[in-house]
């Protein structure tokens, strides 16, 4: 259950700097099994990437599908992190914004993302300021808060009929009976300690919660960076068709699309 919320808490700003020091992390070969499962053989950029790059491929077109194809004036990505999802997002809007709580990750940003260093829930962007709000992989993170403070506030940074869309890692993927135990077993990935795959229903429950309209969700990509490329992409395809149907809640990454109303 998430806790009593306050983000002017010693907890919250506990919670913020281990969000910063994920940046600042060295690879743990600390142990036999740490080093076995950092093995490129086992984990390496090019799993990575491929099993990203699907994910964000089948976010951008969700987005690109609720805008009916059409380029809006101001979109923002929080958080943005290294700005890694930039080059997928490029195509949908005339001016875009990135916001971080890491000085660190968005010194990497591409220029032309316009960046700040800020925590999402005081960013210091005016009311109805964007058209659209894209939130890859930041959900998660957030269990233990609860999603809705994070949700009211990206309403309130929306305009009207403005657009949030939102990936996150599903609890229901099936590989996650392997890594999560791993992560008990000393967290070998250097992953945020309360971070983890999120429970769907929660995420729509959530958006229902605090006002959203129109949402709708569905599998992105049933790929996982454990697995080899061919693998990764093989899943990839064949699961695509069934990202609509029942079996979505199982996709490794789901994508959740909602409306701010109008009145
Ligand atoms: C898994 S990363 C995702 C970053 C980027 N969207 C991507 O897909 O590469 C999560 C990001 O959330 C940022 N973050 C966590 N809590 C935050 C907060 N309250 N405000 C702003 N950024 C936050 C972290 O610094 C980190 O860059």
């Amino acid at each position: 259950m998430p806790m009593s919320f306050d983000p002017s808490s010693p907890e919250y700003a506990k919670k913020l700097q281990r969000e910063q020091q994920f940046y600042k992390r060295q690879r743990d070969q600390s142990s036999f099994l740490k080093r076995f499962l950092n093995h490129p053989l086992i984990y390496n950029e090019q799993r990575l990437n491929a099993a990203y790059d699907l994910a964000k491929i089948a976010m951008t077109k969700a987005a690109q599908e609720r805008l009916y194809k059409r380029k809006v004036d101001r979109l923002l990505i929080a958080p943005c992190g290294t700005g890694s999802d930039f080059p997928y997002l490029t195509n949908l809007a005339h001016e875009i914004h990135g916001l971080d709580i890491s000085e660190q990750a968005v010194a990497s940003c591409p220029a032309g993302l316009q960046c700040r260093v800020a925590d999402v829930l005081a960013s210091g962007y005016p009311d109805g300021m964007f058209d659209l709000i894209v939130s890859p992989l930041f959900f998660h993170h957030l269990r233990q808060i609860g999603f809705e403070p994070f949700l009211r506030e990206f309403s309130r940074l929306l305009r009207q009929g403005g657009v949030v869309v939102i990936l996150e890692p599903s609890l229901w993927y099936p590989l996650n009976v392997v890594t999560r135990p791993l992560k008990i077993l000393g967290n070998p990935y250097g992953e945020i300690e309360e971070e983890g795959p999120i429970p769907p229903t929660e995420m729509i429950q959530a958006l229902k919660t605090t006002g959203y309209c129109e949402i709708s969700w569905h599998g992105a990509t049933f790929a996982h960076p454990a697995l080899p490329v061919f693998a990764s992409k093989f899943l990839h395809r064949l699961m695509w068709p069934l990202r609509r149907s029942l079996l979505k809640s199982f996709f490794w990454m789901n994508v959740f699309v909602a409306e701010k109303p109008t009145i």
